[in-house]
């Protein structure tokens, strides 16, 4: 065993960094060490207000006490329990508290411990469900381009993000993909929901009369893509989905990711567009982020369609040996609870007027091309630079940070999704620091 090997705590080579360009990295180091409510603390002491809640995931802030309290109470009460044939009650009680607040008709919680992970398992619902009621012909995915699913083989097979699906090899076969929903040239500057792209939708009649309805297992979409910049449904757009899913008897998965726990100033997407989905898949803001875990919630058809067969059978073959894990199960039942007794998600939809104004200020800056916006989330696109693509947003994410403040970059788009507990001065403070920002871009 080759302990010592006279590592230094700053030797950076070992860790190979997800999504980071490492070798840029790894020549300035970007390092966060401390967090408190709406901001980090970097290495060299500067607070940094943190305009994209981690990654999209810590809604209620940083270092909340009644997470912190209910995960230290938990890790020395009961660490872990296995997740197969045996159970503890804080997995019961969160799956309960995660019904509760879900749109009516919500019913059944699996655990996991991503999004990835639930983009996986709602995957492989859609096809056992078809399969246990007497359709195991329909097993064909459909997904969207411009769609983010997570990194599982899965998620990049309906996911439609080039660099994301080219490098992987022949990813999944019987996937095709829905037409992304973003018009600039239709629906730039606009506030909120477009106006333009409701008939994207019908493309999936097209995807029917080709492949047969019976042998479509299922539709996957962000009600509003996140990771790819920032790109929201069209007006009718989901509701014209859910319809010819439902005409064909295809299930609607939606992945609500980044949507669910109050970014739109709703529990989820679907009860903000008022669109129930056959399953959701959920992760990030369930536990604020500070304890990996993720969840798929389907309705009682879905579910209660594996439920037969002799009772000392496994119904549905699949689980993670961290499956609704007893420390998640605690954060994610403190979260749920600080949700709740902050009014996070009210807070987040009385100050997401205030929010769309200060974001849409920012058009006529230099190189700004579309703005847009839907509860607290926010995008700003920028103009590539000629033959540098992606080059010019990460100046400003790198900027940014500099001027104390953590922007997300997608390509060439800025996205803004901060702590649902931020308030009108912070507002104030993120946008006057990024009108410096592009101000300054060149
Ligand atoms: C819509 C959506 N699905 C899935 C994922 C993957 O989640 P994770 O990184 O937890 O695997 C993400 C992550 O950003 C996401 O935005």
């Amino acid at each position: 065993m080759a302990l010592d090997r006279n590592s230094s705590p700053n030797d950076l080579s070992a860790f190979w960094m997800p999504f980071t360009a490492n070798r840029q990295f790894k020549a300035a180091p970007r390092m966060l060490v401390g967090a408190e409510g709406m901001y980090y603390r970097t290495a060299d002491g500067r607070q940094v207000l943190d305009g994209t809640a981690g990654l999209w995931c810590c809604n209620a802030g940083h270092c909340r006490p009644k997470i912190t309290e209910a995960v230290q109470k938990q890790v020395a009460e009961l660490d872990y329990a296995p997740a197969f044939q045996m159970g503890h009650p804080k997995a019961f009680e969160l799956a309960s508290a995660l019904r509760d607040m879900a749109p009516e008709g919500m019913e059944h919680v699996f655990f996991t411990n991503s999004g990835s992970e639930s983009v996986e398992t709602a995957l492989k619902i859609a096809i056992a469900y078809h399969r246990a009621r007497g359709e195991g012909a329909r097993t064909r995915l459909i997904g969207r381009e411009r769609g983010y699913h997570g990194v599982n083989f899965g998620g990049i097979s309906v996911g439609g993000i080039g660099p994301n699906r080219k490098m992987f090899g022949s990813l999944l076969t019987g996937v095709d993909h829905l037409p992304h929903t973003h018009l600039p040239d239709q629906n730039a500057f606009t506030r909120g929901q477009p106006e333009h792209g409701a008939n994207l939708a019908d493309d999936l009649e097209r995807l029917v009369a080709l492949h047969g309805a019976d042998t479509i297992a299922a539709v996957i979409v962000e009600p509003m893509s996140g990771s790819t910049g920032v790109l929201l449904p069209p007006k009718g757009y989901l509701e014209r989905l859910r319809e010819i899913t439902r005409k064909h008897g295809i299930l609607l998965i939606f992945d609500e990711v980044i949507t669910g726990f109050g970014r739109l100033g709703s529990s989820f997407a679907a009860e903000h567009f008022g669109v129930l989905p056959d399953l959701m898949t959920t992760a990030k803001g369930l536990t604020n982020g500070v304890i990996p875990m993720g969840a798929v919630l389907t309705t009682a058809g879905v579910h209660d369609a594996f439920m037969q067969g002799p009772e000392h059978m496994i119904e549905f073959f699949h689980g993670y040996t961290y499956s609704g894990n007893p420390i998640a199960s605690a954060a994610g039942l403190a979260t749920l609870e600080t949700y709740r007794e902050e009014g996070l998600f009210e807070n987040a939809a009385a100050l997401a007027p205030y929010w769309e104004e200060a974001l849409h200020s920012l058009k006529g800056l230099p190189h700004v091309i579309d703005i847009r916006n839907m509860g607290l989330i926010g995008a700003v696109e920028l103009e590539p630079i000629a033959g540098e693509p992606t080059k010019r947003a990460f100046t400003a994410f790198l900027n940014a940070l500099e001027k104390d403040l953590m922007i997300r970059t997608t390509g060439d788009i800025i996205a803004m999704s901060p702590p649902l507990m931020i308030n009108k001065a912070q507002i104030d403070e993120l946008f006057g620091k990024l009108t410096d920002v592009l101000k300054a871009l060149d």
